[in-house]
């Protein structure tokens, strides 16, 4: 009889694995070991903004990515080092995104992850080099100076992640995301606006994953498609849950997108058909995912389930 598949406690386990990382590689020492002097105030905002708090998404759908392609094939250590450096590396460009996200020239926001932001904590100034040096440690633990990722696969890592985070990934959809304010958007412009600023990175989360292991051109379009689509659902459903939960539940300031005058998907079709919308796109991401030829896609299924359906 086949096993049913348990997405919370695939979770839980990769979760362990993924916070002891993060914990290990954002400290004073680089990621080799070596101390290479950072100053101590500067890492301890760092850690704030990485460690204790969020969903960790991204860094789930690494790992789900990397094992749907390894499929019954034995995880050989080396690729799952790659897997757990590429996991961790985007965690850290989406949590430094978040810290630039909050300051005063951008959302100005008080608290994220339950706790104050890391400008509030810190300062700006702060806060600025902390989003700074993460993007950095970022691209540092893509390229580590043993053996155990080969140049090619430091090399697509690292196009793929700078990609998603640059001016034709996250930080343009920020800049269209604030120039955007008080703008009616066309549903095709709200729609590029969301793909760059939050899908480019869920959509490289899976493409990273991928590159982990070994995948045919038809399996990685498929993956293309399906974290297309479970991205683009994703901020459908923060523009969602913006207006729809409490600040207590989302660890962020509820509210601030209608007080801020942002275009999102709630204020560009309502609130129901937002979310027929964002069903939509979990269908698009299953069907994607058929289309994959891999046998072992519980976990991308599961992390598309949980994106829409969230409650935070
Ligand atoms: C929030 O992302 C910012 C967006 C891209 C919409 P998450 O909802 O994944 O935040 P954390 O990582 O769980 O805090
Ligand atoms: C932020 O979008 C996307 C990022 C690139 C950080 P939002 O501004 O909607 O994210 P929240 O709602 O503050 O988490
Ligand atoms: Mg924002
Ligand atoms: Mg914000
Ligand atoms: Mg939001």
């Amino acid at each position: 009889m086949a096993t049913v598949f348990d997405l919370t406690a695939w979770n839980a386990a990769q979760l362990v694995r993924v916070e002891q990382a993060l914990n290990q590689w954002v400290t004073a020492d680089a990621p080799v070991g070596v101390d290479h002097g950072a100053p101590a105030a500067l890492v301890e905002a760092m850690r704030y903004a990485v460690l204790d708090g969020g969903k960790r998404l991204r860094p789930l759908l690494v790992m789900a990515a990397w094992e749907a392609v390894c499929g019954d094939a034995p995880l050989a250590s080396h690729d799952a080092e790659s897997a757990m450096r590429a996991a961790c590396a985007v965690e850290l460009i989406h949590a430094y995104s978040l810290v630039h996200d909050d300051m005063p020239c951008m959302d100005n926001d008080v608290l994220r992850r339950g706790k104050p932001t890391v400008h509030v904590k810190f300062g700006e100034a702060s806060a600025l080099l902390a989003g700074d040096a993460l993007q950095a440690l970022a691209f540092e633990l893509l390229t580590p100076e043993s053996a155990t990722m080969a140049g090619e696969r430091q090399a697509l890592l690292c196009r793929l992640l700078a990609r998603a985070a640059g001016s034709g990934g996250m930080a343009g959809g920020q800049a269209i995301d604030l120039a955007s304010v008080g703008v009616n958007l066309t549903e095709n412009q709200l729609r590029e606006m969301h793909r760059l600023k939050t899908g480019a990175l869920l959509e490289a989360s899976v493409m990273m994953g991928a590159a982990c292991g070994q995948a045919s051109p038809k399996t990685l379009s498929a993956l293309q498609s399906y974290g297309a689509a479970m991205g683009l659902a994703f901020q459908v459903v923060d523009d969602i849950l913006d207006v729809t939960a409490d600040s207590a539940t989302l660890g962020k300031t509820a509210g601030k997108d209608a007080e801020q005058d942002k275009p999102t998907y709630v204020s560009l079709m309502g609130l129901e058909r937002s979310a027929a919308f964002a069903q939509e796109l979990l269908t698009q991401a299953r069907l994607a995912l058929a289309e994959s030829g891999l046998s072992n896609t519980d976990a991308l299924q599961g992390l598309a389930d949980m994106v829409v359906n969230r409650a935070s």
